[in-house]
């Protein structure tokens, strides 16, 4: 195992009627609230009304920030910011996934800022050494784990760039989890926010150390659930066990803890933040696309691993393979679950056009973590063989 240092800031409250029971303890000392969400599901599945009513019982003056749109612009945090700041917002209530609570890190941060902040926070790595205002998070959707982060990835439109950073000064103080929430989530977004949570776990095991490591038997675990709560969420979207399992696969896969010790690689994630810079494609789709593509790629790097993930996530049996066809096998169940759950299988399917395909490589990123290192000739040659 590599040196780690372990921190994580937030408070979760988990559990069917944890706002109504909390919530009100938890902005005591807040005057006035930026209630922040999304294109409207939170109006339409009766979350709204329930934080509304609990916001005014609790004599909190109000200011809403809606429309916060899936992978979120920096324009949009700037509308954020000064909201808050001409309202004197003290505390920060983003309701929602990965977008509207990334915002809200984003927006915390640049309500208290005087500079650009994605000068000096995104475009680079910065120093967080002032108070950003308080946030907390209502999730209302299973996937990036960003509510036990310090994570919020934004979208420059104007320079065409996707990226995250996680600052633990921008993890939320506290974080609501009522999985009956989440009951409304469509299957295409289940399908998709669940292969975030698996696309986290595997960019993460399949890093250096490959010796013993406990971080990796937790993540076969993870994987495991994620794999069988899904599939019995998609049977029964409103099986309370299922969407439980996965909103808490969700936090512990992104949480920081399942890192430790480890690289990690994160080049899909390079990848398909520069496909969403361009073609603002959903996140969980555009990975599910990548990431079978991208393992065929890599895979002799890494074969122990490859070996032991045919085998302990998937069940695979080796019936006389050697540790190539063993390991292809496992990256064969991994394309057939995607085809299962109903995710894409090509970017053209995404609205990608092929005559982006070579600047968009090019602006990817590239991994220091991963068991091969990747040139951009070769994301080029991945985004052309996963077009069509
Ligand atoms: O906008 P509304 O109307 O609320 O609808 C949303 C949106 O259309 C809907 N939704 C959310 N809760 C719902 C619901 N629909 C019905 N019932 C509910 N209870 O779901 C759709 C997707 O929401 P969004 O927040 O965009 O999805 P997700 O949670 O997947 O977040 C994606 C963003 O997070 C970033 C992604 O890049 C993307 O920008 N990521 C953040 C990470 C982090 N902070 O740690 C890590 C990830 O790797 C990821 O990059
Ligand atoms: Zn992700």
């Amino acid at each position: 195992m590599y040196n780690f240092i372990f921190q994580n800031a937030t408070k979760v409250y988990f559990g069917k009627g944890c706002v109504k029971e909390y919530l009100s303890c938890l902005i005591e000392n807040a005057n006035t609230v930026l209630l922040a969400y999304g294109g409207g599901s939170i109006r339409r599945n009766g979350v709204y009304d329930e934080i509304i009513g609990i916001l005014k019982d609790a004599g909190k003056s109000i200011v809403e920030f809606s429309g916060i749109m899936s992978n979120p612009t920096y324009a949009k945090v700037q509308e954020g910011a000064k909201l808050a700041r001409d309202n004197q917002a003290d505390l920060i209530l983003a309701v929602g996934g990965g977008s509207v609570m990334d915002c809200c890190k984003a927006v915390a941060l640049a309500a208290r800022y005087g500079g650009d902040i994605w000068d000096d926070f995104w475009a680079r790595p910065g120093v967080i050494d002032f108070e950003p205002l308080p946030l907390g998070v209502v999730v209302t959707v299973a996937g990036t784990g960003s509510e036990c982060n310090g994570g919020a990835v934004i979208t420059n439109e104007e320079k065409k760039v996707k990226t995250g950073r996680d600052y633990p000064k921008l993890n939320p103080r506290f974080a609501l989890m009522d999985p009956t929430y989440t009951f409304s989530v469509s299957k295409k977004q289940m399908a998709s926010g669940s292969f975030d949570i698996l696309s986290h776990i595997m960019e993460t095991y399949f890093s250096e150390p490959n010796e013993d490591n406990v971080s990796d038997d937790i993540m076969e675990a993870l994987m495991r659930s994620v794999v069988r709560n899904l599939r019995a969420a998609m049977d029964n979207p409103e099986d309370y066990t299922a969407r439980s399992n996965l909103m808490w696969d969700s936090t512990m896969a992104e949480n920081r803890l399942i890192k430790m010790g480890k690289k990690c690689d994160f080049e899909c994630h390079n990848m398909e933040h520069q496909l969403g810079a361009y073609t603002n494609c959903n996140h969980g789709c555009g990975l599910a696309v990548i990431h079978p593509v991208y393992y065929r790629h890599i895979f002799k790097a890494g074969l122990p691993k490859f070996v032991r993930f045919a085998e302990n996530v998937w069940g695979i049996a080796r019936d006389g393979k050697s540790d190539e066809e063993l390991a292809l096998a496992g990256i064969d169940a991994l394309a057939d679950f995607i085809r299962e759950i109903g995710l894409p299988a090509t970017l053209k399917e995404l609205g990608v056009h092929k005559t982006q395909l070579k600047e968009i490589a090019d602006s990817c990123g590239i991994s220091q973590g991963a068991y091969k290192p990747i040139t951009h000739e070769e994301i080029l040659a991945i985004f052309r063989e996963c077009y069509e």
